[in-house]
C-alpha cells in the first residue's frame, strides 16, 4: 500500500505552493470541451487558498514537443478553471524566468496563477534537472496531484520531486486508493473487463491481470483476435494477425492462474464500419465471411450481467463494442448499467479508467455512478500493467528520505 503524506497535513498558510496537475484537456476553438479533469483537481486548489497558500498552477497540454505552439497553450484553460474554482485565476505566458517569479512574489496569499504550457521548454520531457531547478524557484512546497501523468518522468513531475518538499493532492490520493481498492486488495470475486480496439495495445495489462483477477472479460475488438485463436472464424472483423499466438498464450497462461476468461458467445455483425450500418445478431461461430463485429449481443450481454452479479470487485477498460456508432454502444451501455446499479445497490465496487472507458461510460450515462472514474488513460494502464509509475515512485523517494531526515512529520 500506498502512504503518502498529503497537501492536508502540512501548513500552507503564507507559503508558495508550486502545484503539477494534468490539464491536458481537449480544446476546440478556444473552449475547454471537457472539464473533467478541471473538476477533478479544483478542490485540492479550493482547499490551499482556504488556507491562505499562494498557488501555482504547473501543467502539459498536448505534445508541443519543447516550443512554443499557439495551438497548445493553455490559456483558454484559465477561464475554465477559475470557473471552476469560483474565483480569479491569473493566466502567464510562460513557466520560467525572472517575469514570472516577480508576478509570484508580488502577489498576495489566496491568488491562484496558472502557468503557460511546460512542454514549451525542451528541459521538460527530457527531465532536464537544470529546467526542474527553473520551476523550483517559483515556491516552497511542492504538490503533486498529476496521477494521470505520473508515467512520465519529466521535469516538473520527478524533477521537482527530487528538489521540493513534496505532499500529494487530493486527486493523487484517491486514484492510487481506487485503484488500490481494485488490484492490490480487492474483495473478493473480482473481475477485469477489458476492452477496446486493439490486443497489442493492452497485452501487458492482461497479463498482469490474469496473475491478480479471478475473472477477465474480453470484449471491443480485442475479443476477436481471441476468438481466432480459438479457431473462431470472424469474417472480416478488425483483428491482429501476429497477436493470435500471444492471445492462445494468455488464454493457456490463464489456465494455469485459474482465472477464468470469458469471451462474447453472440455477436452483433454489420457489413460495414458505420452507423445504423444493417446489422444480425448470430452465435460468435456463425460470423459469414463478409461479417464484422462491432458489438456483443443480447446473450453475451445476459451472461455478462450475470457474472457482474456474483463479484465484488470490477475494474473496467475499454469499451465492448463500436459504441461510437449507433446502436453498437448497446452490449456496452446495458453491462455499464448493470454495473452501475450493482454498486448503487452496495454489492459491487466498480472502478474505471484509461483512454476511451470514460467516454463510453459518459455516454452510456452511468459514469458519476461508477465508486470510482480515473481521470488517468495512459497512467492507469501502465498501473494496470502492474508497471511502478516514475512520478508516484519519486513522491514516495522523497517522502522516505524526508522522513529518515526528520523534515517531515506524519500528521495522521
Ligand atoms: C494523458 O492525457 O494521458 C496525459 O495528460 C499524458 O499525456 P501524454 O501521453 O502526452 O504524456
Ligand atoms: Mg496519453
Amino acid at each position: 500500500m500506498h502512504s503518502f503524506i498529503t497537501v492536508e497535513d502540512v501548513d500552507v498558510a503564507w507559503h508558495t505552493v508550486l502545484m503539477r496537475v494534468d490539464l491536458n484537456v481537449p480544446i476546440r476553438e478556444g473552449k475547454v470541451t471537457d472539464t473533467t479533469r478541471i473538476a477533478r483537481v479544483a478542490p485540492t486548489i479550493a482547499d490551499l487558498v482556504k488556507r491562505r497558500a499562494k498557488v501555482v498552477i504547473l501543467s502539459h497540454l498536448g505534445r508541443p514537443k519543447g516550443k512554443r505552439a499557439p495551438e497548445y497553450s493553455l490559456a483558454p484553460v484559465a477561464p475554465a478553471l477559475a470557473d471552476a474554482l469560483g474565483q480569479e485565476v491569473t493566466f502567464l505566458p510562460d513557466c520560467i524566468g525572472p517575469d514570472v517569479e516577480q508576478a509570484i512574489t508580488a502577489a498576495k496569499p489566496g491568488e491562484v496563477f496558472l502557468l503557460e504550457n511546460v512542454r514549451f521548454h525542451a528541459g521538460e520531457e527530457k527531465g532536464d534537472m537544470e529546467f526542474a531547478r527553473s520551476l523550483a524557484k517559483l515556491g516552497e512546497i511542492f504538490v503533486s496531484d498529476a496521477f494521470s501523468s505520473s508515467h512520465r518522468a519529466h521535469a516538473s513531475i520527478t524533477g521537482l520531486a527530487e528538489l521540493m518538499p513534496a505532499y500529494a493532492g487530493r486527486l493523487m490520493g484517491d486514484e492510487i486508493s481506487a485503484l488500490e481498492s481494485a488490484l492490490e486488495s480487492p474483495k473478493r470475486p473480482t473481475a477485469a473487463l477489458v476492452g477496446g480496439a486493439k490486443i497489442s495495445s493492452k497485452i501487458a495489462v492482461l497479463e498482469n491481470l490474469i496473475t491478480k483477477m479471478d475473472r477477465v472479460i474480453i470484449g471491443g475488438g480485442m475479443a476477436n483476435t481471441f476468438l481466432l485463436a480459438k479457431g473462431i472464424e470472424v469474417g472480416k472483423s478488425l483483428i491482429e494477425a501476429d497477436m493470435v499466438e500471444t492471445a492462445a498464450r494468455i488464454m493457456a497462461k490463464a489456465g494455469e492462474t485459474n482465472c477464468e476468461v470469458l469471451l462474447p458467445s453472440d455477436v452483433v455483425v454489420a457489413e460495414s464500419f458505420a452507423a445504423n450500418a444493417p446489422h444480425v445478431t448470430v452465435p460468435v461461430d456463425q460470423v459469414s465471411a463478409e461479417g464484422m463485429i462491432l458489438d456483443v449481443g443480447p446473450r453475451t450481454i445476459e451472461e455478462l450481467k450475470a457474472s457482474l452479479g456474483t463479484l465484488s470487485t470490477l475494474l473496467w477498460n475499454g469499451p465492448l463494442g463500436a459504441f461510437e456508432l449507433e446502436p453498437f454502444g448497446n452490449g456496452t451501455f446495458a453491462v455499464a448499467r448493470a454495473a452501475a446499479d450493482l454498486v448503487s445497490d452496495g454489492k459491487l465496487v466498480a472502478v474505471a479508467g484509461g483512454g476511451d472507458t470514460v467516454a463510453a461510460l459518459n455516454a452510456a450515462g452511468v459514469a458519476d455512478r461508477f465508486t470510482y472514474v480515473s481521470t488517468a488513460g495512459g497512467a492507469f494502464l501502465e498501473w494496470l500493467e502492474g508497471r511502478e509509475l516514475p512520478g508516484v515512485a519519486a513522491l514516495l523517494k522523497n517522502q522516505a528520505s524526508a522522513r529518515k531526515n526528520g523534515q517531515l512529520e506524519e500528521v495522521r
